[in-house]
């Protein structure tokens, strides 16, 4: 008999546990989740009617892959079948990269702060983290540039970025991705695309088409407004699409989700235009918040983030006293989702009293 007991990889070593958190009821008995980038807006009567039908038929495993699902974005991406991948959320499908794209001592450069689902995906394939520090609340894409080595073998990219909503832009994307070798694959998460539109703003699918280094992920639990449903999808030349699929869990993407999925892609006219009413709002609160002496940066996403450094953890604390639960990243700021016009009012307000105190 072996005398020890099983133990998991040591790379786990490096990755936190999850800890629930308790819930703590606010002082005004209300709460507002404003902490996790979700859609204010309930989902419409036409994905409700969906699920509905769909969870009549939770007795029967979905397909393999949901290739009904997959077949409509390929369609309105314009992009052939071979390059859809989909996945229960754009964080599955990460795992499938991990899997299917890392080897043990691989370099994989990144901005920071950036996803936080970065560092978890790299060093569960025992890759080794590159980070790069943000210059001000925005990519340095020249320092990732130069911090490509031949060690090198991914880049993973958010555009705009979380947690500081800030975008590169077309142009400057363009150049850095024709400055990444050939060899080495980057991940460009497209998890806010809707929210950042205009003639700056980039279009992964369109620049994966001579690129065949180039991953595009979008989810449907943001603009779509699904992320209970956990479902989102990547675009990618065949090879590197093919190998995703291998390694993705079958049947992950439920029924009801791809169902879902589908109505929303149906409803697409009414949703963007729920997203031009989440976007005004991020204006409004800005403008309020940069009004009362705040440096909130310009987002192209659904929430806002305010560099607070040492303030963060103090700030986050009173606007949740006030029943506004927001994203602190201690020491360096806080994210802050953009919610119903009720909530935006609270934060508008709290933060306008702190101001006052200052
Ligand atoms: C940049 C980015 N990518 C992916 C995700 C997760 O998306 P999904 O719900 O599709 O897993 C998030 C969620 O906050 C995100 O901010």
């Amino acid at each position: 008999m072996s005398p020890h007991p099983p133990s998991p990889r040591a790379v786990l070593d490096g990755i936190p546990a999850y800890v629930p958190k308790p819930p703590q009821p606010p002082a005004t008995g209300v709460s507002h989740r404003l902490f996790l980038n979700e859609n204010p807006c309930p989902p419409l009567p036409s994905a409700l009617a969906a699920i509905s039908r769909a969870a009549s038929r939770t007795n029967l495993y979905p397909g393999i892959f949901p290739d009904e699902l997959a077949d409509a974005l390929a369609r309105k991406l314009g992009v052939p079948l071979s390059h859809v991948v989909t996945g229960p959320g754009s964080v599955g499908i990460y795992q499938q990269i991990g899997q299917a794209m890392l080897a043990p001592g691989d370099e994989v450069v990144y901005a920071w702060p950036s996803f936080e689902a970065f560092p978890i995906v790299v060093r569960m394939a025992g890759a080794v983290p590159v980070e790069v520090p943000l210059t001000g609340e925005t990519h340095d894409l020249d320092a990732m540039a130069a911090a490509i080595t031949p060690r090198t073998t991914m880049v993973l990219l958010c555009e705009p970025n979380n947690p500081t909503g800030t975008a590169v832009g077309a142009a400057g994307l363009k150049r850095f991705l024709d400055t990444v070798p050939e060899h080495v694959l980057v991940v460009l998460d497209e998890a806010y695309f809707e929210f950042h539109q205009g003639p700056d703003a980039p279009d992964g699918v369109e620049l994966h088409r001579d690129r065949p280094n180039l991953v595009v992920l979008r989810t449907f639990s943001k603009a779509y407004g699904l992320a209970g449903l956990r479902v989102g999808y990547g675009v990618a030349h065949p090879e590197i699409a093919g190998a995703l699929r291998k390694c993705a869990v079958p049947c992950g993407v439920s029924r009801i989700a791809e169902q879902a999925a589908l109505a929303a892609l149906e409803a697409e006219a009414e949703l963007l235009e729920q997203v031009a009413g989440i976007a005004a709002e991020r204006e409004r609160v800005r403008e309020a918040l940069g009004g009362q002496g705040w440096t909130v940066p310009p987002s192209g996403t659904n929430f806002l983030w305010l560099p607070l450094g040492g303030d963060s953890g103090a700030v986050a604390a009173e606007l949740e006293r006030r029943g506004l639960l927001v994203r602190c990243f201690p020491g360096t700021g806080l994210r802050v989702t953009v919610g119903g016009p009720e909530a935006n009012d609270l934060l508008i307000a709290v933060l306008a009293g702190l101001r006052a105190d200052r």
